[in-house]
């Protein structure tokens, strides 16, 4: 039976944007872009994809209010950036790694909205994330899943190996699959998973599953890649211009 977080739409944007906050953890110092500033301010067709990945938030009609983690030296330019972009947004200090600045990220958010019943946990490196997809996990959240993730099926074989890259290991492509943001959790959920983690956690619904927490899936989109190579960044270019132009 199909479960009830599968099936996207069954609330109103509206009914969504009163309950549902979004965080942006772009704290890192990352140039493996190679453009000299953090990738989250690298520039696609213009903007900076942080701002891409704001925009796309606010502009999916099911988020409330949006706060980004940046760097304690970068918050004011931040949130300028954000400000001249026309993207309301809270920018707050990240910290030493990621997992403290989605903690001080979520803190702040759960201040500015106290009655959040949604908490969405977003990379700016997926700025083109379509609208679609921010909303299936905001209605699987709604529908009583107390985590949900986005995720596509492997088009590849992967193998385990050891250290010395021998094969040990190859896992059934089919029971496997590749995780996309938002990650959408309950905030009670999420409140407790930070409570309890420890340090440089990369992947949220990780820590709901260390709570023993199940944590929910639906469908991803392949615009929802991961900026991190030159490549990927000709890619989201490419995205980009195939989005403005439909
Ligand atoms: O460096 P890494 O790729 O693991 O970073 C993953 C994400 O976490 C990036 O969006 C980065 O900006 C963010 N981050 C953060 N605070 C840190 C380190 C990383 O918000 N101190």
């Amino acid at each position: 039976m199909t479960p009830q977080w599968d099936r996207p739409g069954s609330r109103t944007g509206s009914e969504q944007a009163m309950n549902t906050v979004a965080i942006v953890p772009a704290a890192g110092r990352g140039e493996r872009l190679g453009f000299g500033v953090p990738k989250a301010l690298v520039p696609v067709r213009g903007s900076a994809l942080l701002a891409h990945a704001v925009r796309g938030l606010l502009t999916a009609g099911c988020v409330r209010h949006v706060v980004v983690a940046a760097p304690p030296a970068e918050v004011e330019s931040t949130a300028k950036l954000l400000a001249d972009a026309g993207l309301p947004a809270d920018v707050v200090p990240g910290g030493a790694d990621r997992t403290d600045s989605v903690r001080r990220a979520l803190r702040h958010a759960l201040t500015a909205v106290p009655d959040a019943r949604v908490v969405l946990v977003h990379d700016a490196a997926r700025a083109f994330t379509p609208p679609q997809v921010i909303q299936a996990v905001v209605d699987a959240v709604l529908a009583g899943a107390p985590a949900v993730i986005p995720v596509l099926p492997m088009a590849d074989t992967v193998k385990q190996v050891d250290a010395a890259g021998v094969v040990l290991a190859t896992p059934d492509r089919a029971a496997l699959r590749i995780v996309q943001t938002p990650q959408g959790f309950d905030a009670a959920t999420l409140t407790r998973a930070y409570a309890a983690a420890g340090d440089s956690a990369t992947d949220d619904a990780g820590l709901v599953e260390k709570l023993g927490v199940p944590v929910a899936t639906v469908p991803g989109h392949p615009y929802a890649m991961k900026v991190t190579t030159p490549f990927d960044l000709a890619i989201a270019e490419a995205v980009l211009s195939a989005v403005e132009v439909s």
